[in-house]
């Protein structure tokens, strides 16, 4: 059996803490042979999830916990990104590019994480939380350690 590699880290709902959740997810995620472009693409996509359990979940309070995990398991990553702040109304609409519910927006969000990944998922429930679940395999085989 092919052993797993995980990482799990939560956080405040603050803006400040997107650019640390991109570079934590990037980090451990270069431990596969991901190309640069992959990572920053990684780094897109998980940008976009956590501004929206930021922005959308908690609606920009600091009182919210935000959940990044990341899972390595052969050459697939496996990236979630929870909340448990006001969920998802419509989750039809909400998946269509260029659909948001604040006029401010873009509405890409979604359309990055999908063209940025392999697989995404998204699960919420209005007044319990969401959880985007997301998954990107890696071309190259990964090289040892002792081959670098
Ligand atoms: N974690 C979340 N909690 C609650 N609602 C969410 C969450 N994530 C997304 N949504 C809802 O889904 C809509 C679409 O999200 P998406 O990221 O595609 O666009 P956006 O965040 O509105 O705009 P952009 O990402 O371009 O700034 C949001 O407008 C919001 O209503
Ligand atoms: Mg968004």
């Amino acid at each position: 059996m092919e052993p797993v590699n995980r990482m799990r880290v939560e956080f405040t709902s603050l803006p400040a803490n997107v650019a640390f959740a991109r570079v934590a997810a990037a980090a451990f995620a270069s431990q596969l042979d991901f190309t640069l472009n992959d990572l920053e693409e990684i780094k897109v996509a998980v940008s976009e999830a956590v501004t929206n359990a930021i922005v959308h979940g908690y609606e920009n309070s600091a009182g919210g916990t935000v959940v990044l995990a990341v899972e390595i398991r052969k050459n697939t990553l496996k990236i979630v990104v929870e909340d448990t702040g006001k969920g998802i109304e419509d989750m039809e609409k909400a998946l269509q590019p260029a659909y948001s519910t604040d006029p401010e927006r873009m509405g890409l969000g979604f359309a990055f994480m999908q063209s940025f990944s392999d697989s995404l998922k998204v699960e919420s429930k209005p007044n319990a939380g969401t959880r985007v679940t997301m998954t990107k395999v890696c071309a190259r085989k990964a090289s040892s350690p002792a081959g670098r």
